[in-house]
């Protein structure tokens, strides 16, 4: 069981973002990331979309044996994570929690900022895991659809990101939070002009890097841990022509992906196991 991969999935290039920390903190294990670049974005789209299309990547990873599933995508974490959970076996972690943990662990003032997709924001999903945590503590949220393209395009660093996020993040300075939680794939490339704006005094929280550590603690705990010092292959998969993943993937991979291929779900799945399938 220890020997089977970590499967991974997000909606497009952005989780490459949380596999880049899932190698970090786990370079001996083999992975199998698959980027929905066909059907991205999910962060415009309703809970029942995201629901049934996450539905039909795990499906897809379960049948490639994996040992343990991350989903990468924050909007699939914030509105699908449960149902999986319920659906399949093995350990499912998603990107919700281990962030949310982390904010309440680094607040000093008792007031967090989350930022994500529309979806994810409008899930209340962080909120709801913050104050589960600790109820005392205020959380205060912004949608900033805007910056997923701008990663994508690599405008990290000019004054239209500066720009956006001013406006974006304004408000939420003003409010006076001392931790921000970047809660979407694509946030941490643009860590350092969201850190400018926000000032010293506020601490940025990667749930990409609590995700990996949160990883890492289960396998430990369920003995699934390949021997360190072995070193993982990764395999990447897409469901559009993998030509634009690939531009953009090395960026976000901070190093050099390995061979891309495209994957047709529908045809992948096994007789009866679509996603038109009720459960
Ligand atoms: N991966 C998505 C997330 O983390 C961002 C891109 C999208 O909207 O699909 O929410």
């Amino acid at each position: 069981m220890a020997w089977k991969a970590i499967g991974i999935f997000d909606s497009g290039v952005g989780g490459l973002t949380v596999l880049k920390e899932v190698v970090r903190a786990l370079p001996q294990e083999d992975t199998i990331y698959l980027g929905d670049t066909a059907r991205v974005p999910y962060g415009t789209k309703s809970p029942e979309t995201v629901i049934r299309y996450s539905r039909q990547i795990a499906r897809y990873l379960m049948g490639r044996d994996i040992k343990l599933l991350v989903v990468a995508c924050n909007t699939a974490s914030a509105v699908a994570l449960a149902a999986l959970q319920q659906e399949f076996p093995i350990p499912i972690v998603g990107v919700i929690e281990p962030g949310a943990r982390a904010a309440a662990e680094v607040t000093v003032s008792g007031k967090v900022g989350v930022i994500g997709t529309a979806a994810t924001i409008g899930s209340s999903a962080y909120t709801k895991a913050i104050k589960r945590i600790n109820p005392d503590i205020e959380v205060v949220t912004r949608p900033c659809p805007l910056f997923v393209p701008l990663a994508e395009e690599g405008w990290v660093d000019n004054e239209v990101a500066r720009l956006t996020a001013r406006i974006y993040l304004g408000e939420l300075r003003e409010q006076g939070v001392d931790t921000l939680v970047l809660g979407c794939t694509h946030y941490p490339i643009l860590k350092e002009v969201i850190a400018e704006v926000m000032g010293p005094g506020v601490t940025l929280v990667d749930s990409a890097e609590q995700t990996a550590l949160t990883v890492a603690r289960i396998l430990a705990e369920q003995e699934l841990l390949r021997p360190a010092g072995e070193k993982g292959n990764h395999h990447y998969y897409v469901t559009d022509v993998p030509a634009g993943f690939i531009r953009v993937g090395n960026r976000f991979l901070g190093g050099r992906l390995g061979d891309v291929y495209q994957v047709d779900l529908e045809q992948e799945l096994p007789e009866g196991g679509s996603d038109e399938e009720a459960h």
